[in-house]
């Protein structure tokens, strides 16, 4: 889940776009209308932070232990029998928690943890929510969580939850988002340094506490900007691995779902994407390639892979050709173009928000007086710079070690567009591009039924999803259940029903 700046559609005269790719960051004033629109996005979502981002003065919140050790207890959700899926949830631990992150002044990252409803020895999955900003929370009771809300406020099993074949970890990141907080805002987090390597404190954090998880296979997964935090995050822990820092962490893959990964490749896939699904028309597409890509292409060469001010301008710059696109879309939803945005909603997530604001859930979770900010539009505005920034560089290496990566779509996205995500996986150097490339497409079979499209050479793996949008696992639970354990397992090439059986084998 991620939001674009919907501003007046500016068309950049060459002359404007030399000024602005050389002028400083926006000014204060302008900072604020963007702060405005993104909490405008929030709101499309019918969600209501009561704070911008968890930096607080005087927290009361459970006390957490001096040697930044986890603070972690069993988790109880009220009025959740657990009944109905043959299992009792005193033989599941479920826990919630808060980590003292290492390297920060003063941040606790909140974390809650499922173990698998089936085996204790499946892979630890962590999953990463995008925004940048948003919580977690959003996959666990939107997309693969163990449960989901009712209307009337009580929990259900999911019956395709990932902790079906996983023990699952959803932490809340960067600092300030979810129920993470910090009484120092110098712990606000800009780029993928600064994300990893927390991720990667609370990873060694985690199994310190929980030995008996760390040989387990262990799996990176996320959406959207985790597009970006994925490809550093697998990178540090494979550093810290070979570096033999701390405790080996079994890292066996990673996988980005309608990712932003290489930003020069997927703007420029943006009006090829809206022309062929009918969402603009040939003379909008031609204006757009001609005046506002070029642009955007310069801006993002400027950019690279670790440009500052260069990098917030081309956020600026390349914004224009998504905000272009919806002003001639009308009220299409855009991660999800077969729907519309009704009214001023395009989801209406707010249950999460009442679910987890009642007195009786914060007491199971612990987070004392901590208020739950499901999107942060401060954390978002902090994250600026690195928006643009290629994160593809680091993963030839990963894919050359052995470790797998998935890239998956739901091809009714538009702001993640599958499009741009085959195109990066496909110009990728690495020593098996030519065989990826030359390898064919084959079906992804989920109950005799075609749920998607599969390419797959060695360690790397493409998947376009079907009747998805830009959230797989809640537009296709069964199907996205069926991926990841395919691809934990190592089944996915092999996709259909000859790996069902296979898999009904082990
Ligand atoms: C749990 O059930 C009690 C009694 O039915 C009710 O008063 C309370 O609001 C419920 N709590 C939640 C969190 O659903
Ligand atoms: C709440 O809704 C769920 C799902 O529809 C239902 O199973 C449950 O019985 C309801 N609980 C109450 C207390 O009404």
């Amino acid at each position: 889940m991620w939001y674009f700046t919907i501003t007046t559609t500016t068309l950049w005269s060459p002359l404007v776009l030399l000024l602005l790719l050389w002028s400083p960051p926006p000014s204060s004033a302008s900072t604020f209308n963007h702060g405005e629109t993104v909490k405008n996005l929030i709101r499309n979502l019918n969600l209501f932070p009561p704070h911008d981002i968890n930096i607080l003065a005087n927290p009361n919140v459970v006390p957490t232990d001096k040697n930044n050790k986890i603070v972690e207890k069993p988790l109880r959700f009220p009025n959740f029998s657990g009944e109905g899926e043959g299992i009792s949830l005193d033989d599941l631990a479920h826990r919630a928690g808060y980590y003292p992150l290492q390297h920060s002044h003063a941040a606790k990252m909140f974390y809650l943890f499922f173990e698998s409803r089936i085996n204790k020895k499946d892979p630890v999955v962590i999953w990463l929510t995008g925004g940048p900003g948003c919580s977690s929370e959003l996959a666990v009771f939107y997309e693969n969580g163990p449960f989901k809300i009712a209307n009337n406020m009580s929990l259900v099993w999911n019956e395709f939850g990932w902790d079906k074949v996983s023990n699952l970890l959803y932490v809340d990141q960067p600092t300030g988002t979810g129920f993470s907080y910090s009484t120092d805002t110098r712990d606000i987090r800009h780029d993928e340094d600064g994300v990893s390597n927390d991720l990667y404190d609370f990873l060694q954090a985690f199994f310190a506490e929980h030995p008996e998880y760390a040989e387990n296979d262990f799996f990176i997964t996320g959406e959207s900007y985790a597009g970006h935090y994925i490809p550093a995050f697998a990178a540090r822990v494979h550093k810290g691995n070979k570096a033999k820092e701390g405790i080996h962490i079994n890292l066996k893959g990673f996988a980005i779902g309608n990712g932003l990964t290489d930003p020069a490749i997927q703007y420029k896939a943006y009006s090829d994407y809206a022309l062929d699904m009918g969402i603009i028309k040939q003379a909008d597409y031609d204006r757009i390639n001609k005046v506002m890509l070029p642009a955007c292409e310069l801006a993002i060469k400027l950019c690279g892979t670790d440009g500052k001010i260069a990098c917030t301008t081309s956020y600026f710059v390349c914004n224009t050709i998504f905000n272009s696109i919806m002003s001639h879309a009308g009220d299409i939803n855009y991660y999800d173009i077969r729907k519309k945005c009704e009214g001023s909603l395009c989801y209406d997530f707010s249950n999460m928000e009442k679910f987890l604001n009642q007195g009786s859930v914060r007491d199971a979770l612990g987070v004392g007086d901590i208020d739950f900010v499901s999107c942060s539009s401060t954390v978002y505005q902090a994250m600026l710079v690195d928006w643009m920034r290629n994160l593809e560089v680091g993963i030839p290496a990963l894919l050359e070690d052995g470790i797998n990566m998935l890239i998956y779509a739901g091809e009714y996205d538009l702001i993640c567009n599958w499009l741009g995500n085959s195109r990066w996986v496909h110009a990728m150097e690495w020593s098996g591009q030519n065989e990826f490339v030359a390898s064919s497409e084959v079906p992804f079979t989920v109950d005799d039924s075609e749920a998607g499209l599969l390419k797959n050479y060695g360690p790397l793996s493409f998947l376009k999803v079907h009747d998805a949008g830009h959230m797989v696992p809640m537009d296709q639970p069964k199907a996205s259940l069926e991926m990841l354990k395919r691809w934990t397992q190592g089944t996915l090439s092999r996709s259909g029903d000859d790996a069902e059986v296979l898999v009904a084998e082990l």
